[in-house]
């Protein structure tokens, strides 16, 4: 039996989903919620989000056993305007089996799929070299400190004017860090994205969802694009976060 809020999904996703075994590349099967894919609630946001802003050029750092990815995926398929989804993740074919990308060719998805098999220093400096440009950037791989700020530092070169950067686990005091980060130093580039909007119409969930952000103990937590104009003075003072 669905759970309702399963319905707001799009129909491949849930199909995806609902299957209790993913098999990998090694014929090992691995069950859908032991490779940390991205809760239902973020699910769930990311799908209010996709719906209100129509991203067509989607990019995650992180695939695991595609989670999320199925999910920008079927939602690129069902709105069917040449949409594509790119997703970075070094340990694909190794810790995870090949699991996600397996999937994306079982649901018939490659057509909109590319996958970068490397850690995402590399592959994002290629990409801004390439000029490549995003309208939504998931970020949800290493979850260092370091890497995260790597992350946001060639996410916001990539991402188009207007796009939005979300960020999974933002109570974990490495990604909160970089967040405080944007907060005090990047305001001018980045501004926070009210996420409760996404959060389903119940009242009561809007007010839950409303205090967690206040006390910064929402889960996701998104930004968008405000300008091109990234590049700062060298002598900008640095403010303490
Ligand atoms: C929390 S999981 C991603 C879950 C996925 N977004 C989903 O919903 O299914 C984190 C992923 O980040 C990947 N990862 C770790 N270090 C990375 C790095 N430096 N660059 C890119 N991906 C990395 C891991 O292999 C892992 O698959």
């Amino acid at each position: 039996m669905l759970k309702p809020n399963l319905y707001d999904l799009p129909e491949i996703f849930r199909d995806f989903y609902q299957q209790d075994n993913l098999v990998g590349a090694s014929g090992q099967l691995h069950g859908l919620g032991s490779g940390s894919g991205s809760t239902l609630n973020n699910l769930l946001i990311i799908n209010s989000l996709f719906h209100d802003r129509i991203p067509l050029r989607t990019l995650e750092i992180g695939f695991c056993h595609g989670v999320s990815g199925l999910l920008l995926l079927s939602l690129h398929e069902l709105y069917d305007k040449g949409g594509t989804h790119h997703a970075i993740d070094p340990f694909q074919s190794t810790a995870w089996d090949s699991v996600g990308k397996l999937q994306v060719n079982h649901w018939n998805l490659d057509n909109r799929f590319t996958l970068y098999e490397d850690f995402s220093c590399h592959v994002l400096s290629k990409l801004c070299l390439e000029k490549k440009k995003y309208d939504l950037i998931y970020i949800d791989g290493s979850h260092l400190f370091e890497d995260v700020f790597v992350d946001l530092y060639y996410s916001l070169r990539l991402l188009e004017d207007g796009g939005v950067v979300l960020f999974d686990d933002s109570t974990d005091p490495h990604v909160a860090k970089v967040l405080t980060f944007i907060e005090s130093n990047y305001d001018e580039f980045l501004k926070p994205l009210d996420l409760v909007k996404y959060r389903g119409n119940r009242i009561f969930d809007k007010i839950k969802y409303k205090a967690a952000a206040k006390l910064k103990f929402s889960q996701l937590t998104g930004y968008e694009k405000q300008s091109d104009k990234y590049l700062r003075d060298w002598r900008v003072k640095l403010e303490r976060f």
